[in-house]
């Protein structure tokens, strides 16, 4: 089985990119019958979506806008509060269909503190779509319209995801050796 070393840890190949590209291409289908004459505003989270959303996006082929944004942590006013404060969305999303693309949601907890942050810009409607979640880790309520593959609760790299900011050039999807 192929592995990679990531600094201090193993990782063995777990997804190869034709399969991950085969399930961004499905969802893509998805949304350009779902989303068709809507004019959605897909807003890409970085940095993780970056090699999800470049891919997704040469599968979209309804007319659609796609920006990026990153989030930053902050405490809220209670010292206990996480807020997650959505940077570098310059565009209006006011009445708009916005479909967020991201990742991997793991507990929910980020893409419940994104949804919310959006909805106060009244859009019309948030769709989401991940290129993984891992359903076992799952602790909000949350909806997700697009999903490209469920995983175990497992750490994984590549693809856009990263241990401590290095793996996220590989082409395939890694798990942590166990
Ligand atoms: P959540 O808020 O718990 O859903 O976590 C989501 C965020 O945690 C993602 O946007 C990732 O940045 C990070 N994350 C969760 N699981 C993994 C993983 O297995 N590998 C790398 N990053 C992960
Ligand atoms: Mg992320």
């Amino acid at each position: 089985m192929k592995s990679v070393k990531i600094k201090d840890k193993e990782f063995e190949l777990f997804i190869q990119s034709n399969e991950i590209e085969k399930n961004i291409e499905r969802i893509a289908h998805q949304i350009n019958h779902d989303l068709a004459g809507k004019n959605p505003i897909f807003v890409a989270v970085l940095n993780g979506a970056f090699m999800f959303a470049g891919e997704l996006m040469k599968k979209v082929s309804i007319p659609c806008e796609i920006t990026f944004v990153r989030l930053a942590s902050y405490q809220g006013t209670s010292s206990t509060e996480k807020v997650k404060e959505v940077l570098g969305l310059n565009e209006s999303i006011e009445g708009r269909t916005v479909v967020i693309v991201e990742d991997i949601v793991d507990s929910g907890n980020t893409m419940v503190s994104l949804v919310d942050e959006l909805g106060l810009q009244h859009p019309l409607e948030i769709k989401i779509a991940t290129l993984l979640f891992k359903p076992d880790a799952l602790k909000r309520d949350l909806k997700l319209d697009y999903v490209a593959m469920e995983i175990p609760s497992d750490f994984i790299v590549g693809y856009g995801l990263d241990y401590d900011g290095y793996g996220r050039n590989l082409n395939d999807i890694y798990k942590l050796k166990s």
